[in-house]
């Protein structure tokens, strides 16, 4: 029994979707449909966005900063209330959910962040345990009791991103390249039907940002879900993603493989062409 009611499941479990569900193939499956987003009244940031995310491996969101990557990202888990539109995830449209619904939601959406929301005072296990989405409950960490299949399936993650050494280590000890391997373990604590990350390499090196997209990357391949991956680094969006799609001033301008991609799509993505060369 899971006393936490996160995910102690595996990741083949439907994770209480409904048979119908199942048998009518939205599982793991995401699909925008006109979504805008307005910050400020009549100043779209997203204008009309149309996306459908499933089956497995890694979409790599491209853009310049401002292009609204980040902004799609956290609609697609309501950390941004859409203005307008469809996200219809796993059949269900949720733009409409009330509270309980969200909670339901973020339990099958994964989020991995740029600066990692680790609780640095705790231990790297302890941020397994306790967090989602960067949040903690206080009262179970002061506790300190989990159930034991949540421990066991902690230290599985911990080795599965190759951190299985530093379960008992605080997190303010570790490298930025080791807290985003936590990062993402805890994502994956939850079961997610969906994994998103925003910018997971950018406070990193660039030998570091490439061991964690190869993380990523794997990770992605062995689990039977959608690894959606806002990146600003083409090169490095290009090298690990089966699909790219590229963002300009809100829209989306391109879709479709990393060798698709051509000179006169990342102009019009990123402008200009001096740095081109
Ligand atoms: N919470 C917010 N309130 C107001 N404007 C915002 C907010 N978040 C982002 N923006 C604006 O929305 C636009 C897109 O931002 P963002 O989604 O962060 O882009 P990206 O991730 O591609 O850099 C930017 O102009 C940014 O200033
Ligand atoms: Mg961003």
């Amino acid at each position: 029994m899971s006393v936490t009611g996160n995910g102690t499941t595996s990741a083949s479990d439907p994770r209480g979707l409904g048979p119908a569900d199942a048998a009518a193939g939205v599982a793991k499956s995401m699909r925008i449909r006109g979504l805008f987003k307005e910050y400020r009244p009549g100043v779209p940031v997203l204008k009309g966005i149309d996306l459908d995310l499933e089956g497995q491996g890694v979409t790599a969101i491209i853009g310049p900063s401002g292009t609204g990557k980040s902004t799609l990202l956290r609609c697609m888990n309501r950390l941004v209330e859409p203005t307008r539109g469809e996200i219809i995830f796993e059949g269900q449209d949720i733009v409409s959910l009330n509270r309980a619904g969200l909670r339901r939601l973020r339990r099958k959406v994964g989020m991995v962040f740029q600066e990692y929301n680790l609780v640095e005072r705790l231990s790297v296990i302890e941020n397994l345990l306790c967090g989602r989405l960067g949040y903690v409950s206080p009262f179970k960490a002061w506790l300190r009791r989990f159930p034991a299949e949540d421990i066991d399936r902690a230290f599985e993650l911990l080795d599965a991103v190759g951190l299985g050494e530093f379960a008992q280590q605080r997190a303010d000890n570790l490298s930025g390249g080791q807290r985003q391997r936590v990062g993402i373990a805890r994502a994956l604590m939850q079961a997610p039907h969906i994994l998103l990350a925003d910018e997971p390499t950018s406070s990193l090196d660039p030998k570091t940002s490439v061991e964690i997209m190869e993380l990523m990357a794997k990770l992605a391949g062995e689990r039977d879900i959608p690894v959606v991956v806002n990146i600003h680094d083409v090169a490095l969006g290009r090298r690990f993603a089966q699909r790219v799609v590229g963002m300009s001033e809100g829209t989306i301008v391109y879709d479709g493989p990393p060798g698709g991609l051509t000179d006169a799509h990342l102009k019009e993505i990123y402008g200009g062409e001096d740095w081109l060369n």
